[in-house]
């Protein structure tokens, strides 16, 4: 049996977890919490600051650790990869360098740039309060500004959404760049956005099915920004309201990605996952990311069919195998999340009826400790629920039919995937 080491604790993890158990690993974890799922599947585990990667390393050395997968970005920002690949242990995860891609916004926009990649978009970034007040004052185009580091989803604010006028953008990026030294400005863009998670060795890739989170903290996409309160995607694989050809444009920018990092001597293996936006001059990429999506990583590990183990021994070894797929269903995840999830959260505690909890129900363990039964909340997500049914509105129907068999005050976004939405959804893609 394969020794694995997974690092990271969340709900995307626990369902990595499951699969490499599933697919015979012996599973050994690092983790900073005391997920109850990954801990009952881990052979043996390390409760460590996840950013500790010395720590890490050792554990992996004295386990006797073959194979790692990191799962949360900031991990990545770590030389954990290299450090591990220096011990002569395997990892299906990119290198700090490749990783760049998501811990630099302002590298990807090169990239993209220089390797003359389509869905690139205006941006430009600023050192300089002079230069920066100066472009903004002769603006008449709304901007995103970002910082251009990690921010947990957190830290991006766009105008005529969080800043309600140029003085306030001004004021924003002003304070980013007091912060960071930097700050990114890219051009305002809107429409449907939608994730294409993809495996690749470093040459090729293998698309995963398309997918949109939601990450709105309330119904009808209101609310603050959040990691993500829940995810979606079709049984065919594809999104009613995104067109077939912007699902070809974006598997077909994210392979040139691939052979352009590789081009560029800084090859990428792993999981990347692509944002991108339907706007009305037809798909943007609006951020790439060196790791898989949460929540919609739980989507499609829910319906993936193979065996994960030998999927991720092909991705470190440079030998992509493309003998897996993806149940032919829809899925719906919604997060259950402690009340006031996204500006005040409380944390408490849940009781959890697994036992009558339905097979085509599966329930990940997010940013929690306790026991399956009796979960403990942080002020994260705490439960991820995922419907598999023929249709997206039949799983999210299914997810809101089993909420009585968790009790606790907690908070859910009910209307994702729900009826009303997707005919919003595809009323607004016909007149577009
Ligand atoms: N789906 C949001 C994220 O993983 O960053």
């Amino acid at each position: 049996m394969s020794k694995i080491l997974l690092v990271g604790g969340g709900g995307r993890e626990d369902a990595v977890a499951r699969k490499i158990v599933e697919s015979g690993g012996e599973l050994f974890s690092a983790l900073k919490n005391r997920n109850p799922s990954i801990l009952g599947l881990s052979r043996e585990h390390l409760i460590v600051d996840e950013l500790d990667y010395t720590r890490i390393v050792d554990f992996a050395v004295s386990k006797g650790i073959e194979l790692a997968f990191i799962g949360p970005d900031p991990v990545l920002a770590t030389p954990l990869e290299n450090e591990l690949s220096k011990k002569g242990i395997m990892v299906a995860s990119p290198t700090m360098d490749a990783a760049r891609l998501e811990t630099s916004k302002s590298f990807m926009r090169d990239l993209l740039t220089r390797h003359k990649i389509a869905g690139n978009i205006f941006s430009r970034l600023f050192r300089d309060k002079g230069d920066l007040q100066s472009f903004l004052s002769h603006e008449t185009r709304e901007f995103a500004v970002k910082p251009i580091g990690l921010t947990g989803g957190k830290g991006v604010k766009v105008m005529g959404v969080q800043l309600r006028n140029a003085a306030e953008a001004l004021s924003y990026a002003t304070q980013v760049l007091d912060h960071d030294g930097q700050v990114l400005l890219e051009e305002r863009i809107t429409g449907e956005e939608f994730s294409l998670q993809v495996f690749t060795d470093g040459s090729r890739i293998a698309a995963t099915p398309l997918a949109q989170d939601f990450k709105r903290a309330y119904e009808n996409d209101e609310g603050p920004n959040t990691g993500g309160m829940g995810s979606i995607t079709d049984s065919n694989g594809l999104l009613p309201f995104i067109p077939r050809r912007s699902y070809d444009f974006a598997l077909s920018v994210m392979q040139q990605i691939v052979v352009s990092m590789k081009k560029d001597g800084n090859p990428f293996k792993g999981v990347m996952y692509g944002q991108f936006m339907e706007t009305a001059e037809g798909p943007k990429v609006v951020e790439v990311n060196a790791r898989f999506a949460d929540p919609e990583s739980m989507n499609i590990l829910s319906l993936f069919e193979g065996n994960f183990v030998e999927l991720l021994y092909s991705i470190a070894e440079g030998n992509l195998k493309l003998n897996f797929s993806f149940l032919e269903q829809a899925s719906v995840l919604k997060y259950v999340v402690p009340k006031g999830y996204g500006t005040d959260p409380v944390p408490g505690s849940l009781s959890v009826d697994l036992k009558s909890m339905p097979k085509d129900i599966m329930l990940y363990y997010a940013a929690v400790s306790g026991t399956k039964e009796k979960v403990e909340m942080s002020t994260s997500r705490s439960l991820a629920l995922v419907g598999i049914a023929p249709t997206i509105e039949e799983a999210s129907e299914m997810v809101d039919q089993n909420l009585n068999r968790i009790k606790g005050d907690y908070y859910i976004r009910h209307d994702i995937g729900s009826r009303h939405m997707m005919e919003e959804k595809m009323r607004k893609f016909r007149i577009s």
